[in-house]
Protein backbone atom coordinates (compact mmCIF):
# COMPACT_ATOMS: atom_id res chain seq x y z
CA UNK A 1 0.00 0.00 0.00
CA UNK A 2 1.29 3.63 -0.77
CA UNK A 3 1.88 5.40 2.54
CA UNK A 4 1.66 8.98 2.55
CA UNK A 5 0.44 11.55 5.46
CA UNK A 6 -3.00 11.84 3.59
CA UNK A 7 -4.30 8.39 1.67
CA UNK A 8 -7.48 7.82 0.04
CA UNK A 9 -8.14 4.08 -1.31
CA UNK A 10 -10.35 1.32 -0.89
CA UNK A 11 -7.93 -0.51 1.28
CA UNK A 12 -6.19 2.73 3.54
CA UNK A 13 -8.11 5.92 4.15
CA UNK A 14 -5.14 7.99 6.29
CA UNK A 15 -4.86 11.67 7.51
CA UNK A 16 -7.39 14.84 7.50
CA UNK A 17 -8.75 14.11 4.31
CA UNK A 18 -8.84 17.52 1.93
CA UNK A 19 -11.62 17.24 -0.30
CA UNK A 20 -11.00 20.21 -2.08
CA UNK A 21 -7.12 18.24 -2.95
CA UNK A 22 -9.62 14.93 -3.94
CA UNK A 23 -11.46 16.33 -6.44
CA UNK A 24 -8.53 17.35 -8.56
CA UNK A 25 -6.58 14.34 -7.70
CA UNK A 26 -9.59 12.47 -8.63
CA UNK A 27 -11.06 14.03 -11.59
CA UNK A 28 -14.74 14.27 -10.13
CA UNK A 29 -16.68 17.02 -10.51
CA UNK A 30 -17.84 19.06 -7.68
CA UNK A 31 -21.40 18.85 -7.17
CA UNK A 32 -22.10 22.95 -7.38
CA UNK A 33 -25.42 25.07 -6.96
CA UNK A 34 -26.93 24.70 -10.10
CA UNK A 35 -26.46 21.11 -10.05
CA UNK A 36 -28.04 21.19 -6.50
CA UNK A 37 -31.20 23.19 -8.02
CA UNK A 38 -31.47 21.07 -10.43
CA UNK A 39 -31.82 17.91 -8.69
CA UNK A 40 -34.06 19.98 -6.68
CA UNK A 41 -36.45 20.13 -9.25
CA UNK A 42 -36.96 16.67 -9.56
CA UNK A 43 -37.21 15.54 -5.91
CA UNK A 44 -38.90 18.74 -4.68
CA UNK A 45 -36.43 19.08 -1.54
CA UNK A 46 -32.63 18.42 -1.15
CA UNK A 47 -31.34 16.04 1.72
CA UNK A 48 -29.61 17.17 3.97
CA UNK A 49 -26.52 15.75 3.62
CA UNK A 50 -26.86 17.11 -0.27
CA UNK A 51 -27.51 20.60 1.73
CA UNK A 52 -24.29 20.54 3.48
CA UNK A 53 -22.11 19.30 1.10
CA UNK A 54 -21.41 15.36 2.78
CA UNK A 55 -22.28 14.12 -0.94
CA UNK A 56 -20.11 16.74 -2.96
CA UNK A 57 -18.52 15.47 -6.03
CA UNK A 58 -19.56 13.24 -8.92
CA UNK A 59 -18.78 11.92 -12.50
CA UNK A 60 -21.63 11.96 -15.20
CA UNK A 61 -24.32 12.44 -12.76
CA UNK A 62 -25.79 15.19 -15.28
CA UNK A 63 -26.75 11.85 -17.60
CA UNK A 64 -28.52 10.36 -15.34
CA UNK A 65 -30.46 13.17 -14.59
CA UNK A 66 -31.21 13.90 -18.61
CA UNK A 67 -32.48 10.28 -18.86
CA UNK A 68 -34.78 10.61 -15.83
CA UNK A 69 -35.98 13.84 -17.45
CA UNK A 70 -37.02 11.63 -20.57
CA UNK A 71 -38.71 9.13 -18.50
CA UNK A 72 -35.53 6.39 -18.50
CA UNK A 73 -34.93 5.65 -15.17
CA UNK A 74 -31.36 4.49 -13.95
CA UNK A 75 -31.01 1.75 -11.11
CA UNK A 76 -28.52 2.03 -8.21
CA UNK A 77 -25.57 -0.03 -7.11
CA UNK A 78 -23.83 0.47 -3.82
CA UNK A 79 -22.44 -2.64 -1.48
CA UNK A 80 -21.29 -3.64 1.98
CA UNK A 81 -17.95 -5.57 2.72
CA UNK A 82 -19.04 -7.45 5.77
CA UNK A 83 -16.16 -7.91 8.37
CA UNK A 84 -17.80 -6.58 11.22
CA UNK A 85 -20.62 -4.65 12.78
CA UNK A 86 -22.08 -1.88 11.07
CA UNK A 87 -21.52 1.33 12.86
CA UNK A 88 -22.43 5.29 11.90
CA UNK A 89 -19.90 5.32 9.13
CA UNK A 90 -21.22 3.33 7.32
CA UNK A 91 -24.59 4.32 6.84
CA UNK A 92 -24.62 7.41 5.98
CA UNK A 93 -23.83 6.09 2.59
CA UNK A 94 -27.07 3.92 2.68
CA UNK A 95 -29.38 6.25 4.25
CA UNK A 96 -28.78 8.93 1.20
CA UNK A 97 -29.09 5.74 -1.10
CA UNK A 98 -32.54 5.36 0.33
CA UNK A 99 -33.47 8.89 -0.50
CA UNK A 100 -32.17 8.30 -3.59
CA UNK A 101 -34.45 5.11 -3.98
CA UNK A 102 -37.84 6.91 -2.93
CA UNK A 103 -37.25 10.10 -5.01
CA UNK A 104 -36.26 8.69 -8.07
CA UNK A 105 -38.69 5.69 -7.62
CA UNK A 106 -35.31 3.41 -9.19
CA UNK A 107 -34.32 0.10 -8.46
CA UNK A 108 -31.55 -0.63 -6.08
CA UNK A 109 -28.47 -3.51 -6.38
CA UNK A 110 -26.55 -3.84 -3.14
CA UNK A 111 -23.65 -5.85 -2.98
CA UNK A 112 -22.11 -8.15 -0.02
CA UNK A 113 -18.86 -8.81 -1.01
CA UNK A 114 -18.27 -11.73 1.45
CA UNK A 115 -15.02 -12.55 -1.16
CA UNK A 116 -13.40 -9.22 -0.68
CA UNK A 117 -13.22 -9.57 3.05
CA UNK A 118 -12.69 -13.11 2.91
CA UNK A 119 -9.42 -11.93 0.68
CA UNK A 120 -8.51 -8.96 2.54
CA UNK A 121 -8.90 -9.71 6.14
CA UNK A 122 -7.45 -11.80 8.23
CA UNK A 123 -10.81 -13.80 9.15
CA UNK A 124 -12.37 -17.00 8.39
CA UNK A 125 -14.78 -17.63 5.75
CA UNK A 126 -17.40 -18.41 8.65
CA UNK A 127 -17.01 -15.39 10.30
CA UNK A 128 -17.52 -13.18 7.00
CA UNK A 129 -20.22 -15.51 6.55
CA UNK A 130 -21.85 -14.43 9.88
CA UNK A 131 -21.03 -10.96 9.19
CA UNK A 132 -23.05 -10.71 6.23
CA UNK A 133 -25.86 -11.68 7.56
CA UNK A 134 -25.27 -9.32 10.61
CA UNK A 135 -25.10 -6.52 8.54
CA UNK A 136 -28.12 -7.55 5.94
CA UNK A 137 -30.08 -7.19 8.87
CA UNK A 138 -28.95 -3.43 9.08
CA UNK A 139 -29.01 -2.58 5.61
CA UNK A 140 -32.77 -3.71 5.65
CA UNK A 141 -33.47 -1.75 9.21
CA UNK A 142 -32.55 0.98 7.33
CA UNK A 143 -36.06 1.11 5.46
CA UNK A 144 -35.07 -0.41 1.94
CA UNK A 145 -38.07 -0.83 -0.73
CA UNK A 146 -37.70 -4.98 -0.92
CA UNK A 147 -40.00 -4.99 -3.87
CA UNK A 148 -37.14 -2.84 -5.45
CA UNK A 149 -34.12 -3.62 -3.73
CA UNK A 150 -32.13 -6.81 -4.72
CA UNK A 151 -29.24 -8.27 -2.57
CA UNK A 152 -26.63 -9.87 -4.24
CA UNK A 153 -24.14 -12.16 -2.38
CA UNK A 154 -20.87 -12.21 -3.92
CA UNK A 155 -20.46 -16.21 -3.33
CA UNK A 156 -23.85 -16.98 -3.36
CA UNK A 157 -24.27 -15.48 -6.67
CA UNK A 158 -21.33 -16.33 -7.95
CA UNK A 159 -23.37 -18.23 -10.69
CA UNK A 160 -24.46 -14.91 -12.55
CA UNK A 161 -21.56 -12.85 -11.53
CA UNK A 162 -18.76 -15.01 -12.15
CA UNK A 163 -19.23 -15.27 -15.93
CA UNK A 164 -19.44 -11.37 -16.18
CA UNK A 165 -16.61 -11.18 -13.89
CA UNK A 166 -13.91 -13.14 -16.41
CA UNK A 167 -14.91 -10.71 -18.75
CA UNK A 168 -14.23 -7.64 -17.04
CA UNK A 169 -10.58 -9.33 -15.43
CA UNK A 170 -9.72 -10.66 -19.01
CA UNK A 171 -9.64 -6.36 -19.60
CA UNK A 172 -7.53 -5.48 -16.62
CA UNK A 173 -3.98 -5.41 -16.35
CA UNK A 174 -1.84 -6.24 -12.85
CA UNK A 175 -0.04 -3.09 -13.77
CA UNK A 176 -3.01 -1.22 -13.95
CA UNK A 177 -3.86 -2.35 -10.69
CA UNK A 178 -0.98 -1.77 -9.00
CA UNK A 179 -1.42 1.88 -10.12
CA UNK A 180 -4.74 2.29 -8.37
CA UNK A 181 -3.84 0.45 -5.30
CA UNK A 182 -0.73 0.26 -5.00
CA UNK A 183 -0.55 -3.39 -5.03
CA UNK A 184 2.43 -5.38 -5.32
CA UNK A 185 3.48 -9.06 -6.05
CA UNK A 186 3.16 -10.20 -2.44
CA UNK A 187 -0.89 -9.33 -2.58
CA UNK A 188 -2.89 -12.63 -2.83
CA UNK A 189 -3.80 -13.00 -6.66
CA UNK A 190 -7.46 -13.09 -4.87
CA UNK A 191 -7.50 -10.17 -4.04
CA UNK A 192 -5.77 -8.92 -7.64
CA UNK A 193 -9.44 -10.38 -9.05
CA UNK A 194 -11.58 -8.52 -7.07
CA UNK A 195 -12.01 -5.46 -8.45
CA UNK A 196 -13.29 -7.62 -11.51
CA UNK A 197 -16.43 -8.91 -9.09
CA UNK A 198 -16.98 -5.25 -7.87
CA UNK A 199 -17.08 -4.12 -11.64
CA UNK A 200 -19.94 -6.59 -12.40
CA UNK A 201 -22.90 -4.93 -10.35
CA UNK A 202 -22.59 -2.04 -12.99
CA UNK A 203 -23.74 -3.65 -15.88
CA UNK A 204 -25.59 -6.73 -14.60
CA UNK A 205 -28.72 -5.69 -14.23
CA UNK A 206 -28.81 -4.81 -17.88
CA UNK A 207 -27.72 -8.37 -18.71
CA UNK A 208 -30.15 -10.10 -16.61
CA UNK A 209 -33.28 -7.80 -18.25
CA UNK A 210 -31.84 -7.09 -21.19
CA UNK A 211 -32.03 -3.61 -21.07
CA UNK A 212 -29.67 -0.53 -21.06
CA UNK A 213 -29.89 1.73 -18.38
CA UNK A 214 -27.53 4.03 -16.64
CA UNK A 215 -26.00 3.14 -13.64
CA UNK A 216 -25.87 5.64 -10.46
CA UNK A 217 -23.44 4.45 -7.69
CA UNK A 218 -23.63 6.15 -4.43
CA UNK A 219 -20.06 5.69 -2.49
CA UNK A 220 -17.50 6.92 -0.20
CA UNK A 221 -15.07 8.45 -2.25
CA UNK A 222 -12.29 5.93 -0.86
CA UNK A 223 -14.32 3.27 -3.19
CA UNK A 224 -14.12 5.66 -6.60
CA UNK A 225 -10.41 3.89 -7.51
CA UNK A 226 -12.39 0.79 -8.35
CA UNK A 227 -14.84 2.46 -10.88
CA UNK A 228 -12.57 4.50 -12.29
CA UNK A 229 -11.28 1.11 -13.65
CA UNK A 230 -14.47 -0.27 -14.29
CA UNK A 231 -15.72 2.81 -16.13
CA UNK A 232 -12.90 1.90 -18.91
CA UNK A 233 -13.22 -1.37 -19.06
CA UNK A 234 -17.25 -1.87 -19.58
CA UNK A 235 -17.28 0.21 -22.11
CA UNK A 236 -15.03 -2.08 -24.21
CA UNK A 237 -17.33 -4.61 -23.05
CA UNK A 238 -19.95 -2.84 -24.69
CA UNK A 239 -21.60 -1.52 -21.65
CA UNK A 240 -22.31 2.33 -20.09
CA UNK A 241 -20.28 3.63 -17.86
CA UNK A 242 -21.93 4.01 -14.48
CA UNK A 243 -22.11 7.29 -12.79
CA UNK A 244 -21.12 8.21 -9.37
CA UNK A 245 -21.89 10.33 -6.24
CA UNK A 246 -19.05 10.78 -3.91
CA UNK A 247 -19.81 10.92 -0.06
CA UNK A 248 -17.33 12.00 2.62
CA UNK A 249 -16.66 10.11 5.17
CA UNK A 250 -18.16 10.94 8.79
CA UNK A 251 -14.94 11.48 11.01
CA UNK A 252 -14.20 9.06 13.82
CA UNK A 253 -15.20 9.69 17.58
CA UNK A 254 -11.66 10.32 17.95
CA UNK A 255 -10.95 13.15 15.38
CA UNK A 256 -10.98 14.23 12.33
CA UNK A 257 -8.44 12.04 10.74
CA UNK A 258 -9.08 9.23 8.56
CA UNK A 259 -12.47 7.27 8.78
CA UNK A 260 -14.37 5.41 11.15
CA UNK A 261 -13.45 1.92 12.08
CA UNK A 262 -15.13 -0.77 13.59
CA UNK A 263 -12.21 -2.66 14.42
CA UNK A 264 -11.80 -0.63 17.28
CA UNK A 265 -15.62 -0.64 18.49
CA UNK A 266 -14.92 1.46 21.40
CA UNK A 267 -14.43 4.30 19.53
CA UNK A 268 -17.33 3.58 16.85
CA UNK A 269 -20.78 3.71 17.67
CA UNK A 270 -22.49 0.11 16.52
CA UNK A 271 -26.04 0.36 15.28
CA UNK A 272 -26.51 -2.36 18.15
CA UNK A 273 -25.09 0.20 20.64
CA UNK A 274 -27.14 0.55 24.30
CA UNK A 275 -28.36 4.05 24.93
CA UNK A 276 -26.09 3.92 27.79
CA UNK A 277 -23.25 2.86 25.57
CA UNK A 278 -24.06 5.97 23.36
CA UNK A 279 -23.89 8.28 25.89
CA UNK A 280 -20.07 6.70 27.53
CA UNK A 281 -18.84 6.58 24.23
CA UNK A 282 -19.46 10.08 22.76
CA UNK A 283 -18.83 11.35 26.78
CA UNK A 284 -15.35 9.65 26.86
CA UNK A 285 -14.03 10.04 23.50
CA UNK A 286 -16.04 12.53 21.24
CA UNK A 287 -13.16 14.94 20.37
CA UNK A 288 -13.70 18.20 22.15
CA UNK A 289 -13.43 21.81 20.05
CA UNK A 290 -14.21 23.73 23.58
CA UNK A 291 -11.48 25.67 25.83
CA UNK A 292 -9.74 24.32 28.50
CA UNK A 293 -11.93 26.15 31.70
CA UNK A 294 -15.14 27.28 31.21
CA UNK A 295 -14.06 30.35 32.38
CA UNK A 296 -12.32 30.20 28.67
CA UNK A 297 -14.92 28.58 26.74
CA UNK A 298 -17.40 31.32 27.94
CA UNK A 299 -15.04 34.03 26.96
CA UNK A 300 -13.33 32.69 23.23
CA UNK A 301 -16.00 29.94 22.12
CA UNK A 302 -15.54 26.57 20.43
CA UNK A 303 -14.53 25.09 17.52
CA UNK A 304 -17.35 23.75 15.43
CA UNK A 305 -14.84 22.86 12.71
CA UNK A 306 -12.97 20.19 14.76
CA UNK A 307 -15.64 19.31 17.15
CA UNK A 308 -16.72 16.17 16.72
CA UNK A 309 -20.56 16.39 18.08
CA UNK A 310 -20.67 19.37 15.81
CA UNK A 311 -19.52 17.55 12.65
CA UNK A 312 -22.00 14.63 13.39
CA UNK A 313 -24.80 16.79 14.13
CA UNK A 314 -24.19 17.37 10.55
CA UNK A 315 -25.72 13.60 10.20
CA UNK A 316 -28.07 13.82 12.79
CA UNK A 317 -30.14 16.91 12.86
CA UNK A 318 -31.98 17.47 10.13
CA UNK A 319 -33.43 20.98 10.89
CA UNK A 320 -30.94 23.66 9.34
CA UNK A 321 -32.18 26.21 11.77
CA UNK A 322 -31.44 24.24 14.67
CA UNK A 323 -28.12 23.02 13.43
CA UNK A 324 -26.99 26.76 13.31
CA UNK A 325 -28.24 27.56 16.32
CA UNK A 326 -26.15 25.29 17.98
CA UNK A 327 -23.17 26.02 15.77
CA UNK A 328 -23.43 29.80 16.45
CA UNK A 329 -24.33 29.03 20.52
CA UNK A 330 -21.28 26.87 20.73
CA UNK A 331 -18.87 29.23 18.36
CA UNK A 332 -20.05 32.37 21.08
CA UNK A 333 -19.17 30.06 24.16
CA UNK A 334 -22.89 29.44 25.10
CA UNK A 335 -23.41 26.03 24.23
CA UNK A 336 -20.36 23.84 26.39
CA UNK A 337 -18.80 21.20 24.91
CA UNK A 338 -20.79 18.60 27.60
CA UNK A 339 -24.24 20.22 26.67
CA UNK A 340 -23.67 19.67 22.64
CA UNK A 341 -22.63 16.30 23.33
CA UNK A 342 -25.70 15.71 25.42
CA UNK A 343 -28.19 17.11 21.99
CA UNK A 344 -25.98 14.46 19.84
CA UNK A 345 -26.23 11.23 22.22
CA UNK A 346 -30.32 12.19 22.48
CA UNK A 347 -30.13 12.52 18.65
CA UNK A 348 -28.56 9.41 17.91
CA UNK A 349 -29.95 7.58 20.70
CA UNK A 350 -33.61 8.23 19.17
CA UNK A 351 -32.42 7.44 15.83
CA UNK A 352 -30.84 3.73 17.17
CA UNK A 353 -33.99 2.76 19.29
CA UNK A 354 -35.77 3.39 15.94
CA UNK A 355 -33.27 1.26 14.14
CA UNK A 356 -32.87 -1.69 16.54
CA UNK A 357 -36.62 -1.97 16.46
CA UNK A 358 -36.68 -2.48 12.60
CA UNK A 359 -33.51 -4.58 13.16
CA UNK A 360 -35.29 -6.97 15.17
CA UNK A 361 -37.61 -7.65 12.56
CA UNK A 362 -35.62 -7.88 9.75
CA UNK A 363 -34.45 -11.48 9.89
CA UNK A 364 -37.77 -12.75 8.03
CA UNK A 365 -37.30 -10.19 5.46
CA UNK A 366 -33.79 -11.53 4.35
CA UNK A 367 -35.06 -13.74 1.69
CA UNK A 368 -37.24 -11.12 -0.06
CA UNK A 369 -34.03 -8.98 -0.64
CA UNK A 370 -31.49 -11.68 -1.76
CA UNK A 371 -31.95 -11.57 -5.59
CA UNK A 372 -33.89 -15.37 -7.11
CA UNK A 373 -31.46 -16.78 -9.79
CA UNK A 374 -33.93 -18.08 -12.46
N1 LIG B 1 -15.83 -2.65 -1.42
C1 LIG B 1 -16.88 -2.08 -0.63
C2 LIG B 1 -16.48 -2.13 0.84
O1 LIG B 1 -15.43 -2.58 1.19
C3 LIG B 1 -18.21 -2.76 -0.84
C4 LIG B 1 -18.83 -2.42 -2.18
C5 LIG B 1 -19.09 -3.30 -3.19
C6 LIG B 1 -19.27 -1.14 -2.62
N2 LIG B 1 -19.67 -2.67 -4.23
C7 LIG B 1 -19.79 -1.34 -3.93
C8 LIG B 1 -19.28 0.13 -2.05
C9 LIG B 1 -20.32 -0.28 -4.64
C10 LIG B 1 -19.80 1.18 -2.78
C11 LIG B 1 -20.31 0.98 -4.08
O2 LIG B 1 -17.23 -1.71 1.69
Amino acid sequence: MTKRSVSVTPYDVQGNVDYKKLIKEFGVQEIDKKLLERIKKITGELHPYLRRGIFFAHRDLKECLDEYEKGKKFFLYTGCGPSGPIHLGHISVWRFTKWLQDKFGVELWFQFTDDEKFLYKNQTYEEIQKWTHENMLDVIALGFDPKKTHFLVDTKHAGIIYPEAIKVAKKITFSTLKAAFGFNDSNNIGSIFYTAMQTVPVFLPNVLKKENKKCLIPLGIDQDPHFRISRDVVEKLRHRKPSIIHGKFMPALVGLDGKMSSSDPDKAILMTDTPSQVKKKINKHAFSGGQDTIEEHRKHGGNVEVDIACQWLKYFEEDDAKLQEIYDKYSKGELLSGEVKKILIDKINEFLAEHQKRRASAEKKIKDFLYTIN
